[in-house]
């Protein structure tokens, strides 16, 4: 991971790294000590200050650096935070491209944002851009660039450093959930899920239960048991807790984490099957978030729990038909053993009551109807509490792991109503997304969000400067900026 500094003070003419780049907005006069250095590229016009775009100038004239990069901003009118983690993705990316081993970039602070929150989400794009999950290419050129450096100006120095520190923890989280969720099921097993739960306990003083399947079964979470039956990697059900907020409610954070969804006896269609070993992803995020909570050191009462199984047919496999009693004492009919995830989280959700928690979100790629309402541009976002789903939603936006509201109406949950049983784990195609929460509601009896992250999870092709193809690490960054809200909420209040 690359190592985010910060400088400040100083001329840009004396910035000597081997790389040094400037945003600028379109339209707008370049600083004065850039103009001999970039003149001729502004007035070749190969420089129009389309937002991302860039121009590379080597022995800039007047400069230490040997290359100026310039990277443009897009509109000052129309300039957030999420184009600053871009841009500043787009510098790192290139300079890893030419091979260096440093960069620089001078810090852009927009008008409406703090110094602190812009070096923030500079030293996101910066670790997040670079990201390749390669560690199984024997071949490929492994090198990384080492050190990116933000540059700024003598009164931010306080501002840049923090934010800097703040900002890489927060995409080590992203790339924790990344690496997992991008790790091939052969690996990726329940139990390995078990041992990066143990991992982070480990190195944080949390504390790591981890129930295999007898004891979970014991334990009455007959969703993640049966789900789990026909797999010879068994499944666990991980129960991780951070105790730093003293005496008020724990908040739960639970992840759908399917290691490999083949659909089950209701067997998914050959082509893009291997797509489903993201199907972790959501406890993948819940691990990274669990992560960066450690590393910031977070004051919060905290319990993650990620039931993690394999979905296989099997001699033993579940089918559909069958009916079973999940943990909550609720019985269910299988329309389909597709619709697993809602029944391990079933679990989960009903298991978290024992907390009496202030709030519970869960995360999930739970169905490929949520995909197809919100495309890969936002999560799902579901709940029975709109103070907590307006939270969640800001969190989103702040993080730039967008979420997007989706109705809970009484009339999903009586189209999941059951026949022979409580109520059935599918309601049809026709608001697949919004069955598949009215489901899980039923196990909610605190303020609960659900996230749907079927769309957002992984992609197929890059999906914007810092978020390459493959598993994306949403919503990690998300659950933390949620976190890190409530804290602050609970300091002002205090
Ligand atoms: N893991 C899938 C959902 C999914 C599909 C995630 C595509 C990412 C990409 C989930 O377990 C599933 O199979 N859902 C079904 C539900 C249906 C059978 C009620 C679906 O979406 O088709
Ligand atoms: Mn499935
Ligand atoms: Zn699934």
């Amino acid at each position: 991971m690359v190592r985010i500094d910060a400088v400040v003070g100083g001329a840009l003419t004396e910035v000597s790294s081997e790389l040094l780049a400037v945003g600028l907005y379109k339209g707008e006069e370049i600083p004065q000590e850039l103009l001999g250095a970039a003149a001729k590229v502004l007035q070749n016009g190969d420089f129009s200050g389309k937002e991302g775009e860039t121009a590379l100038i080597y022995a800039p004239e007047g400069l230490a650096t040997p290359r100026l990069l310039l990277v443009s901003l897009g509109e000052r009118a129309s300039f957030v935070l999420e184009k600053l983690r871009r841009a500043s993705a787009t510098v790192a990316k290139r300079a890893r491209a030419l091979k260096l081993d440093e960069a620089a970039f001078v810090l852009p602070v927009p008008e409406s944002s703090e110094t602190r929150r812009a070096a923030e989400v500079a030293a996101e794009g910066a670790t997040l851009g670079p990201y390749r999950f390669n560690r199984y290419k024997t071949s490929e050129d492994t090198r990384e660039l080492e050190t990116f450096t933000l540059v700024s100006d003598e009164s931010a120095v306080e501002d840049v450093e923090a934010g800097a520190g703040t900002g890489a923890k927060l995409a080590a989280a992203t790339l924790f959930a990344r690496d997992l969720a991008n790790e091939p099921s052969n690996t990726a097993t329940p139990e390995y899920l078990a041992e990066k739960a143990r991992e982070i306990a480990g190195r944080y003083g949390m504390e790591a239960t981890v129930l295999d399947r007898a004891e979970s079964e014991a334990e009455g979470l007959n969703g993640l048991a049966t789900v789990g039956r026909a797999a010879t990697n068994e499944p666990r059900f991980i129960v991780l807790g951070h105790r730093k907020g003293g005496d008020e409610a724990p908040i739960v954070l639970v992840g759908k984490a399917v290691t490999f969804d083949s659909g089950g006896i209701s067997i998914k269609p050959a082509v893009n099957m291997g797509e489903m070993k993201y199907d972790m992803s959501g406890g993948a995020a819940v691990l990274g978030a669990m992560e960066a909570v450690g590393s910031l050191d977070l004051a919060v009462n905290l319990v993650a729990l990620v039931p993690a199984t394999e979905n296989l047919p099997g001699g033993d496999a579940f089918k559909p038909g069958d009916v079973l009693k999940l943990h909550s004492g609720k019985t269910v009919e299988i329309i389909t053993t597709d619709a697993e995830g809602r029944l391990i989280l079933a679990d989960a959700l009903s298991y978290s009551r024992r907390y009496e928690p202030q709030a519970v979100i869960d995360c999930a790629t739970l169905t490929g109807a949520c995909h197809v309402a919100l495309g890969d541009h936002a999560s799902g976002l579901m709940g029975n509490d709109e103070d907590l789903i307006a939270e969640v939603r800001a969190a989103g936006e702040a993080s730039g792991e967008r979420a997007w509201p989706l109705p809970l109406f009484p009339e999903y949950t009586e189209q999941i109503k059951g026949d022979t049983a409580d109520i059935k784990n599918s309601g049809g195609r026709f608001g697949g997304a919004l069955t598949a929460g009215a489901f899980l509601k039923e196990f909610t009896d605190y303020p609960w969000a659900h996230l749907d992250i079927a769309g957002t999870a992984y992609h197929s092709k890059s999906r914007n400067a810092y978020t390459p193809k493959g598993a994306s690490g949403t919503p990690a960054r998300l659950l933390v900026e949620f976190l890190r809200a409530r804290v602050r909420e609970r300091e002002v209040v205090q």
